[in-house]
């Protein structure tokens, strides 16, 4: 087993094989299983780096995600919303590129509307870059903590059996899962209306459904997607009543699983549309523990990617 990933940053899930992958999950538990039951939730290990968070997008969940693992690791902390820039995005991130590289960041977080944008970053700093959500691309420490979960909850995840329902051509969730999950050995069916599903996913590795009713008593997971309004230019489907009768996991859906398989959503979710709330609040549901897990996983990526010598 390696101590260090391959790559020096994580713009994609593709730059973690499985020796990496397997990595920061042992490492996001051994920092968990390391804070339990401490008063004072922080290790000394990033103490004198500088981590930059860049979000030019919304984000709730993984920004203060973000920057809450880099204070725990003891890092000096820049947040820098760019929202309401006027300046044209491509001139603008390397304008802001140079800045940070002028104040000597040590780890780049950062999230835009663009894809792409975070490789592009990559190119022309020092520092590590670290994709927190680009455009409708990747979002690699989603899929991370995503991982983390399903292994905490059922032990494993070789062989299991993980459905993704939902927006998922809008979704960078769902192609950093589908990545992921492949790596680790797990078997990902993809169930939405054909007109959100991507072009080309017949090279994914996957199997596409289109009725959730069929494939639910045979899963271990459930994960389910927004619908990205915001992306979205044209109608994808008739009506959002009909498309959360058909897609949507209700109290009735969610009856036609197995007893010990679970429900996630990586928020923010629209309750009643793809998930009803008593499903989102039931003993099934790992939606909060989702984003408790996206701490320790994170301090495991910055920890990883940033604590080797300077
Ligand atoms: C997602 C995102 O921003 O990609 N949320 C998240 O990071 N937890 C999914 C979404 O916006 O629907």
């Amino acid at each position: 087993m390696p101590d260090a990933l391959r790559h020096k940053h994580l713009l994609e899930a593709a730059d973690l094989d499985l020796d990496d992958a397997t990595l920061v999950l042992d490492t996001a538990a051994q920092i968990e299983s390391a804070l339990a039951g401490r008063e004072v939730k922080k290790l000394p290990t990033l103490r004198g780096r500088t981590v930059v968070n860049l979000f030019f997008e919304d984000s709730t969940r993984t920004r203060i995600s973000f920057e809450l693992a880099a204070k725990r690791l003891s890092a000096d902390v820049i947040n820098f919303s760019a929202k309401g820039s006027s300046v044209s995005k491509g001139e603008s991130l390397k304008d802001t590129a140079l800045t940070l590289e002028a104040m000597g960041a040590d780890g780049i977080v950062v999230r835009h509307s663009a894809s792409g944008a975070p490789h592009r970053l990559a190119t022309w700093v020092a520092g590590s870059v670290v994709n927190a959500g680009d455009g409708t691309h990747e979002h690699p420490t989603q899929a991370l903590l995503d991982a983390f979960t399903i292994r905490k909850r059922l032990g494993r995840l070789e062989g299991v059996r993980v459905v993704i329902t939902g927006d998922v051509l809008h979704s960078r969730v769902a192609r950093s899962n589908v990545r992921l999950l492949h790596t680790l050995g797990a078997e990902v069916t993809l169930v939405a209306p054909p007109t959100l599903l991507p072009v080309g996913i017949g090279s994914w590795p996957v199997t596409v459904s289109y009725d959730l009713d069929a494939v639910l008593p045979t899963a271990d997971v459930v994960m389910m997607l927004r619908v990205q309004a915001e992306r979205m230019n044209a109608s994808f489907f008739p009506s959002a009543r009909e498309y959360s009768r058909r897609y949507g996991l209700d109290a009735d859906r969610m009856a036609r699983l197995a007893d010990d398989a679970i429900v996630m959503h990586p928020g923010p979710m629209v309750r009643g549309m793809e998930i009803a709330a008593d499903v989102a609040d039931s003993a099934r549901s790992t939606i909060v523990e989702q984003v408790g897990n996206g701490v320790s996983v994170r301090m495991a990526v910055l920890y990883l990617l940033l604590g080797g010598n300077a």
